[in-house]
Order: structure tokens, then C-alpha cells, then sequence
């Protein structure tokens, strides 16, 4: 096939690339919650064992498909097969379901970032500081504007390329930041608890929603079945090697998801006054344990807001390239200009977003099935949608292209080590695998099977 699309400078620029996209608030912020929720040990090991195994298929598969059509997701699966072109078509909602939400979380973290630099990590500490400031309706929203405001305004005026040069020096900086922190986490009187928990699994954790909740983070810190990889694969050069690539995304990704989880779960036994109950605080767990882990060191505030600072330059990466997904999605299909494009999911994230922040105030008696506003366009995103995208594309593959296309692919320029594996994993394990998980899931949220 003709090369025509511009390549990465080899496979270092697009590891480098692809990682830096996947990393964001799913490593940082997502990732701890649902490890300190799901019983510690018990969601790292299930994590881990997903990664490797289904995380590594998916991943494959989504760079080699997009490096063999060359095209965007709406019309690579169509490229494969005319009749499955709409798997591509449900992998582009989700970055529409996310962006307005992660954007509001970005908006939290511009608060924080905020607040750390104005010294004000102790009242930070107190036990409400965070939730009185979701709940009202006027602060959050005015960070939301700026947040969602600032990744537009990098999709506007193209400067995409500056970020992803600066993101060379600040990603660096927050891995090594966020190595500092654990180590000085890990080191606090009472850590030893926090350690064990993280790293030690209890059997008695091992459920069907740990593995839904460990399966949809998985994707969604990867930008697994989104079609991301798909479109980052659709520039990857022919001479280098998928398997290597998907590696070391791979482990770049974990590794930081891992030291998230060291810093934070730990703090939450030593900062917590004996309280294991915040273990199970979800999305307000980052915000209402860091502070105090700053406020309780010397240079606090000025390690507080460099590391809230990096973290809100992850998240303004990830914010812009699930912007770019949409905004090229729309352009794709409607054949819009960019501007409009841009504006009008512009207008769309800010509308979304402002109601899932009144979520947590005015709204909160809203509920859809339980969740807030926000937990709930996360819940159909990752726990739904996710699952049933990635288990399609492993159909696809299986039976409608067969394994084979992939493999051929992916040995354009070197062995694929581990075909064999691929093969059943692709065709039998995964699709099954996924299947189960959501039927007992959605059986269980209904209440009809108690596990
Ligand atoms: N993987 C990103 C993270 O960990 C989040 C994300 C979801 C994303 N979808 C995306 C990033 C699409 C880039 C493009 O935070």
C-alpha cells in the first residue's frame, strides 16, 4: 500500500507519542480510586494480568489495523469489511461520552493547581474542602470554562505539535516528581498497612466487578477500543515493529498507574487518622489525599503546585487529543470545516460538562440508576461501551478478517513472537471473556444474581 500519511520518526517518536496521550488523569487520577476501591492487591493483580494478556491483544490489533488501512476508526472497519464499518462508528462515541466530564475533572485539577500556589494546602486538608467545592455551582464551573477553554484553543490554533514537544520535558519531570512522592509516602509511619493493602491481593476481593472495573480501565488509560490507537496506528511507519511499540506503551502506562497507587493509596493510612474508609471515596480521593500529603512536608506547597501543575499538563494532552478524535470524526463524516467542528464541540463539552458539575450540587438529587451525573456517562463509557467495542473488534478480527491479517501486518519487518497466543486470545478468550463479564455485571446491577 502507498504511504502517503506523514510517519513518526520511528518507533521511539511514536511510543513516545502514543504514551503521552494515554497518560493522563486514567493514570493519575482514575486508576488509584478504583485500585484503593476495589480491594488494593486484589485490582492491581487482576490489572496487571488484563494488561498484559487482553490490553496487549487489543492493542496490537488497533495499531496494526490502522497502519494497514491508513485511515481514521470511522472508516477503517469499514475498510476491513463493509458490513462492520459501524464498530468504528461505536468506537468514536466514546471520546464523545468522555470529553465533557474529563474536562470538568481537569477543571478540578486547574483548582487544585490553583490552590497549592496561593499556599492554601491546609484548608485544603479539612475533611469537606473538596466536596463543598463540588458542590457549589459557581467556582467549578468558571475552572471548568478555562480548562475546557485552554484544549480548544490548542485545537484552534494548531499548536499541538508545541505541546507534544513540551510534554518531552514536563512528562519526565512528573514521573520523576511522582517517584519522589511515593518514595516519601511509602517511607511515613503507618505506610506499611497502606503498602500491604496495595500490594498484597485478599482472594476475598477476586469478583466479577473487580474484573469489569480492572477491564474498563484498562481501555480507558490505554484509549483502548476508542479508536485511538487505531489513528495513531494509521501513522505508524511500515518499518517498525507493532509488538515492541505496544510493549512499551504498555509498560510506560502501568508503571505510572502503578506509582499513582503507591502514592496515594499508602497516604490514605498514614494521612487518614486511622480512617480506611476514604479507601472508598472514588473520584475525590486524589483531591482530598494529596493536600495532606503536602501540607505535612517541608516544601509542600511548592512540590504541591509543580506536581498539580504536571498533572494538569497530562490531563490538557489527553483533553486535547480526545477533542482532536472528535473534531476529526466530525470533519471525517459532515465534512465541516475545522472551526466549526471545533466550536461545536466546543458548545457540546461545555453544555455536558456544566450539567455533570451541577451533578454534584444543584442536581444531585438527579440519579440514573444510582450514579451521579458524572459517574454515570463514566460508568456507560467504560463499564458498558468500552467492553462491548473491544469484544467487537476482537470478532472482527477472529472471524470476519481472520487473525491472520493482523499477524501479516505486525511481520511486515520482524516475527510475531507470540501468534500462537494471539490467535486463541483474539478469537476465543478475549470476545468470551468480555462476554461473561458484562452479562454477570448487568445481570448483578439488576439485581437478578447476587455475586
Ligand atoms: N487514556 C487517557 C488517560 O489515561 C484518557 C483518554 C481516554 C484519552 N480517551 C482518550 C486520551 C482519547 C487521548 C485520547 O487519561
Amino acid at each position: 500500500m502507498e504511504d502517503d500519511r506523514s510517519t513518526f520518526g520511528g518507533r521511539v517518536g511514536f511510543v513516545l507519542a502514543a504514551a503521552g496521550s494515554a497518560v493522563g488523569l486514567g493514570n493519575l487520577w482514575r486508576f488509584p480510586y478504583l485500585a484503593a476501591q476495589y480491594g488494593g492487591g486484589a485490582f492491581l493483580l487482576v490489572y496487571i494480568a488484563l494488561a498484559i494478556t487482553f490490553g496487549f491483544v487489543l492493542m496490537v490489533t488497533e495499531i496494526a489495523i490502522g497502519r494497514k488501512t491508513r485511515l481514521s476508526p470511522m472508516e477503517a472497519f469499514g475498510a476491513l469489511h463493509k458490513k462492520w464499518g459501524w464498530v468504528g462508528k461505536l468506537a468514536t462515541i466514546v471520546p464523545v461520552l468522555i470529553f465533557p466530564y474529563y474536562c470538568l475533572i481537569g477543571g478540578w485539577v486547574t483548582k487544585y493547581t490553583a490552590v497549592m500556589a496561593f499556599g492554601e494546602a491546609a484548608q485544603a486538608c479539612s475533611d469537606t474542602f473538596f466536596t463543598d467545592y463540588i458542590s457549589s455551582a459557581g467556582e467549578p464551573l468558571i475552572w471548568f470554562l478555562v480548562f475546557i477553554g485552554i484544549t480548544a484553543l490548542v485545537i484552534i490554533f494548531g499548536v499541538n505539535r508545541g505541546i507534544e514537544k513540551l510534554s518531552r520535558f514536563l512528562m519526565p519531570a512528573l514521573v520523576v516528581l511522582t517517584v519522589v512522592l511515593a518514595g516519601y509516602v511509602v517511607t511515613r509511619p503507618g505506610a506499611a498497612e497502606g503498602i500491604r493493602y496495595y500490594l498484597l491481593p485478599n482472594l476475598k476481593d477476586l469478583n466479577v466487578k473487580t474484573f469489569l472495573a480492572a477491564l474498563g480501565q484498562l481501555f480507558y488509560s490505554m484509549s483502548l477500543a476508542m479508536g485511538i490507537m487505531i489513528t495513531y496506528g494509521s501513522y505508524f511507519s511500515k518499518e517498525e515493529h507493532i509488538e515492541k511499540a505496544t510493549r512499551q506503551i504498555e509498560i510506560f502506562d502501568t508503571m505510572i498507574a502503578f506509582l499513582a497507587g503507591l502514592m496515594i493509596i499508602p497516604a490514605v493510612f498514614v494521612f487518614s487518622n486511622g480512617d480506611k474508609g476514604a479507601l472508598g471515596n472514588g473520584p475525590s480521593l486524589m483531591f482530598e489525599t494529596l493536600p495532606k500529603v503536602f501540607n505535612s512536608m517541608a516544601g509542600g506547597s511548592i512540590i504541591g503546585t509543580l506536581f498539580f501543575f504536571l498533572v494538569l499538563f497530562a490531563a490538557l494532552t489527553s483533553s486535547v487529543s480526545i477533542m482532536e478524535a472528535i473534531v476529526s470524526g466530525l470533519i471525517d463524516s459532515f465534512h465541516v470545516s475545522r472551526r466549526k467542528a471545533t466550536i461545536l464541540v466546543l458548545v457540546y463539552g461545555i453544555a455536558l460538562g456544566v450539567v455533570c458539575s451541577l451533578g454534584f450540587g444543584p442536581l444531585s438529587s438527579v440519579r440514573i440508576f444510582g450514579f451521579d451525573i458524572l459517574d454515570f456517562l463514566d460508568f456507560v463509557s467504560n463499564s458498558v461501551l468500552l467492553p462491548i467495542v473491544g469484544m467487537l473488534t476482537c470478532i472482527v478480527v477472529g472471524f470476519v478478517i481472520r487473525p491472520q491479517a493482523i499477524i501479516d501486518e505486525v511481520e511486515i519487518n520482524d516475527r510475531f513472537k507470540v501468534k500462537k497466543f494471539y490467535t486463541i486470545m483474539v478469537k476465543w478468550i478475549a470476545p468470551i471473556f468480555i462476554l461473561v463479564i458484562l452479562i454477570t455485571s448487568v445481570l448483578q446491577g439488576l439485581g437478578w444474581i447476587v455475586i
